[in-house]
């Protein structure tokens, strides 16, 4: 039932999935471990706004379908295969019964710590094991695992554990990047200053770096380890209690706390990553993206580990020792499923041949990407490259909202063509909107792309404000959640996803709101209005592209140019972080705006992307002049 083997089977099961829903998703989910079977399966179906419940009056918990169901069958099996940043360093692998014990362990020592269920912790650490075993042991009591990546400042972790208000933190002294290590703990203390709610900090001890620790407050994991019992009892949970929060930008300054639940995105995480990457048993996955992100949580760890398979977690960057690093720990782990982003296919396409060609990389079957939409020369690159012509691609469209793939290719199975994200899964009801919120019939057609009727993994809550979910997703369309997202429908019925609707950007794959950036922007205090727009960016996919106005005007000299834009700079990496720094920055006297105050982006965006000459229609603007001013100064 829930495998898809062919064609045939892939439009039988997505016909029964539309009709009945509920038999489809039960059958699903006999599968899995329940302390109590459900009252109902679906709920809600988004009425009144957003409301959706999945296996309503079930018990269970998730780790036990990770790793306990396993244990009978695959107790010697690997469960993670460590890859760490230097490959000087000994890589590690866990048998599911070692990371049984260890996230019972680890759950112990949560408890001992006076983390209850419900309670909310949050997870700041590089992709070393401890943070995939972090996870699962606040899933194992009950508590709600935050990950905040560890890219971001101290100013974002602070937002996140205030919003979520979180007492428990876990961390690491730092972290390994390529050839630098970069300290960790105390970007937690600097947050921490901001975060009157924080009682314990458990620290890992990883690279050696010196930290201080706080009387008190923080404590080494490795010291609250000794003697904790090797066994957990797994904490019994309502379908519906919340599993995670993970934090995702819209398109209004202050990221949102994304809430996904415990059985619907166990079932949606298990069913699509089985089913879109048509995993065997003996496969070795790879999932390139952090822990820190959704794709991480549902392809690097949740899913592969509900599927009983093997997934190999990377600490380092693609291109360090060299730009064939991918390639090389595809050879030595024999890696058979490889899932990235369109992002690092690219900026490995930009180096010299040599270092994919001088790899076998005879273990792959199966090709992923994810994130954003990949361009067709990259598709064919990364399909001749690295799948030597003989491994399908799936390109996944989905978000952090939706738990899981929605569109896609099932590998081998349902068309795989480049530029296409494809046909939607089982489950999945994607509907192309027009303004006026009519759905838009028939083939070779775009509109606004949002799904119709629920699926287990859709978005439960925005954190401590369920109206702004209401308001973000499913009032804009009654009935519908709305993605955010433009899409085409093309002749055949696949889905070209062509990017956001809303004022939202995405870099490397990393959404992020410029309302978010131009806040970060105004704290220099040599700004006194910015603009933020993306444009399009050879690697990135996108890049940022930011007008600013300064205090004083336009400085005149460079000194006072480069002191600005430092600044500028500054003010985002301690907002944000380093992943959300401008790519080009332009001082400006003024920015377009009409007589009623409104900043015309469409003109910044056009200048951005270069389209100088096409500007539209500038008479409404309150001072035509500036247009002028900025086409001139492009950067
Ligand atoms: O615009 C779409 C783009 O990434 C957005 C979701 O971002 P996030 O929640 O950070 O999740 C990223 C990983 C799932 C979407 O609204 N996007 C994601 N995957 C694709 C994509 N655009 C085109 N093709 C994709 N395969």
């Amino acid at each position: 039932m829930s495998r898809v083997r062919t064609l045939e089977d892939y439009h039988t099961d997505y016909r029964h999935s539309v009709e009945d829903p509920d038999a489809f998703w039960a059958a699903c989910a006999e599968e899995f471990t329940w302390h109590k079977k459900w009252d109902s399966v679906r709920g809600g179906e988004f009425s009144p706004a957003g409301a959706s419940t999945w296996f309503a009056g079930a018990e269970l918990n998730i780790t036990e379908n990770c790793l306990d169901r396993h244990l009978a069958q695959r107790g010697n099996k690997l469960a993670i295969i460590f890859e760490p940043n230097d490959p000087r360093t000994r890589h590690l692998r866990l048998t599911y019964r070692e990371l049984h014990t260890q996230v019972c362990q680890m759950a112990n020592v949560l408890k001992k710590n006076g983390v209850r269920k419900g309670d909310r912790v949050v997870l700041y650490l590089p992709m070393i094991p401890q943070l995939a075993i972090a996870v699962l042991a606040c899933a194992r009591v009950g508590a709600v695992h935050g990950v905040v990546f560890a890219g971001f400042s101290a100013h974002a972790i602070a937002d996140r554990v205030n919003d979520a208000q979180a007492e428990f933190i876990i961390t690491a002294d730092a972290l390994e990047r390529g050839a630098k290590q970069i300290p960790v703990k105390s970007v937690v203390d600097e947050a921490l200053a901001l975060c009157p709610s924080v009682r314990r900090v458990l620290v890992v001890e990883h690279t050696g770096w010196p930290v201080d620790m706080r009387e008190g407050r923080d404590a080494w994991l490795h010291d609250e380890l000794v003697g904790v019992e090797k066994t957990c009892p797994a904490e019994p949970m309502a379908a519906e209690d919340p599993l995670f929060i993970l934090y995702t930008s819209g398109s209004t300054g202050k990221p949102k706390g994304v809430v996904h639940s415990q059985a619907g995105y166990m079932v949606w995480a298990d069913y699509t990553f089985r089913n879109v990457f048509q995993v065997e048993e003996n496969d070795v996955y790879w999932c390139t993206a952090d822990i820190g992100w959704v794709t991480g949580h549902t392809y690097g760890l949740y899913g592969p580990l509900l599927a009983g398979g093997t997934t190999l977690l990377f600490e380092g960057v693609p291109t360090f020792p060299s730009a064939g690093r991918f390639w090389e720990v595809i050879d030595k782990h024999h890696v058979t499923i490889f899932y990235t982003a369109p992002t690092a296919i690219r900026s490995l396409m930009a180096t010299p041949i040599d270092n994919v060609l001088s790899y076998s990389l005879s273990s792959l079957r199966v090709l992923g990407s994810v994130g954003e939409p990949i361009n067709e020369e990259a598709w064919h690159w990364y399909h001749q490259h690295v799948g030597k012509g003989r491994c399908p691609i799936v390109d996944t469209w989905w978000q952090t909202e939706t738990g899981g793939i929605m569109i896609s290719a099932l590998a081998g199975i349902t068309p795989s063509v480049p530029a296409r994200a494809g046909l939607p899964l089982p489950g999945v009801q994607p509907v192309l909107l027009a303004q006026d919120g009519s759905e838009i019939e028939g083939n070779d057609q775009e509109g606004y792309l949002a799904i119709k009727g629920s699926w287990p993994g859709v978005i439960r809550t925005t954190w401590g404000d369920h109206e702004r979910c209401q308001q973000t997703y499913f009032t804009p369309y009654p009935g519908y959640y709305f993605t955010g997202d433009g899409a085409r429908r093309d002749e055949n019925g696949l889905y070209r996803i062509i990017g956001r609707v809303d004022d939202v950007i995405n870099v490397s794959g990393h959404r992020f709101g410029t309302a978010e950036i131009e806040n970060a922007i105004n704290q220099s205090e040599y700004v006194i209005e910015s603009a933020v727009v993306g444009y399009p960016h050879d690697v990135k996919g996108q890049g940022i592209y930011a007008y600013v106005i300064c205090a004083g005007g336009v400085p005149t000299t460079d000194i006072d140019v480069q002191r600005a834009e430092a600044s500028i700079i500054e003010a985002v990496v301690a907002e944000i972080g380093r992943i959300a720094k401008p790519d080009k920055i332009q001082l400006v006297s003024g920015l377009p705006k009409t007589r009623s105050g409104k900043i015309m982006r469409r003109i910044l965006r056009k200048v951005a992307e270069g389209e100088t000459q096409a500007l539209g229609d500038t008479t409404t603007l309150l001072d035509p002049l500036v247009v002028d001013e900025i086409v001139a100064g492009r950067k």
